[in-house]
């Protein structure tokens, strides 16, 4: 049960119609009187919370600061270009047309795909995807910054993630979840703080209640952590796979046309696997810079061959 002060607090919340903070009042008996379980007495006062901070966010919600809980995504490098395989491409492709085509669906009472997640490696380009979206359906993106929006206080990481959906909703703009995983973890997780549980299952509903001409793009590179209830709810997975061989030549060889770079290597001489785009593209960066630097533009042979072979080493001791 609560003590005096924070009853006292509750009872003050409700007098003065301070929706939010009884949001936070009631949230607080609820994990007070909660044991292992939810009872139906503590399912009533989460229903009631929930219902509160909903009405104290409708009150805030043109006034509310949600600066700081997002950042502008930035546009691509437009002097680099990944080299998607054909899945991603056509992936790409697809949602860029049905977007633009919104109401031609929504006159057959389909919404076009707006709700994807990314999963892969670090430096698979998961960023990439979501930033080359945003620029092809001229939509602004924001970053949700997780490290802001999750916070100690009780209740308030539901109050950010609800400003964060609620400005989303008014603005019609992409919002990029990196390392979703955080928001989006598994519920059976013994460790988990019922705040986080709470904070999993808005996030939920909040993907279910996503307009259409809003994008969502989540991204994890610990796919595993997800719960699984949350799979379903998006309209798009990927996988964002390291590159083959074949592919890890192209982007090799993409690259260094890119920088207008010559290498004295033919693409067979290239045998690496399994690295991502990012490892490739940061070696034939460094690479140039050395070539140009020592005052050619051609990376030799034999520097070349051994830089790719100690980026093999040094991953597969990773
Ligand atoms: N398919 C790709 N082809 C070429 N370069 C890529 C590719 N994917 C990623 N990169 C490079 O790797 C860098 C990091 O990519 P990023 O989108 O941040 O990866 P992630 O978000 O998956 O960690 C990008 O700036 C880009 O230079
Ligand atoms: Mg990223």
């Amino acid at each position: 049960m609560l003590n005096s002060t924070e009853m006292l607090r509750l009872v003050r919340a409700a007098c003065n119609g301070d929706h939010l903070k009884l949001s936070q009042q009631i949230d607080l008996l609820a994990d007070s009187v909660e044991k292992a379980k939810p009872t139906a007495y503590t399912t009533n006062l989460r229903r009631l919370a929930e219902s509160e901070r909903e009405k104290g966010l409708a009150v805030n919600a043109s006034l509310a600061p949600v600066d700081g809980l997002t950042e502008p995504l930035l546009p691509p490098d437009g002097t680099h270009k990944p080299v998607w395989d054909k899945t991603v491409r056509e992936l790409l492709d697809g949602l860029v047309a049905e977007y633009k085509k919104l109401d031609v669906l929504t006159a057959h009472n389909l919404a076009p795909r707006n709700r994807i997640i990314l999963t892969g490696a670090p430096g698979t380009g998961k960023t990439t995807f979501a930033s080359i979206l945003s620029e092809r359906l001229g939509l602004d993106g924001v970053i949700l910054r997780t490290d802001r929006v999750i916070s100690s206080q009780l209740g308030k990481t539901l109050t950010n993630i609800a400003l964060v959906f609620d400005r989303l909703h008014m603005e019609r703009k992409l919002l990029f979840i990196d390392e979703c995983d955080m928001l989006l973890a598994r519920r059976d997780n013994s460790h988990d703080v019922a705040e986080m549980r709470r904070a999993t299952n808005l996030v939920l509903q909040k993907i279910d209640t996503l307009p259409d001409d809003c994008i969502l793009v989540c991204a994890t590179n610990m796919s595993s952590l997800i719960d699984r209830a949350a799979w379903r709810r998006f309209d798009v997975r990927v996988h964002m796979t390291l590159p083959d061989k074949a592919t890890s030549r192209l982007i090799i060889m993409h690259r260094l046309k890119e920088l207008n770079i010559q290498a004295d290597v033919q693409p067979l001489d290239i045998d690496i696997e399994d690295v991502s785009p990012a490892l490739l593209v940061q070696t034939v960066d460094n690479l140039s810079r050395k070539t140009l630097i020592s005052g050619s533009e051609t990376i030799p042979t034999d520097l070349f061959v051994n830089a790719f072979n100690s980026l093999k080493m040094e991953v597969s001791n990773q």
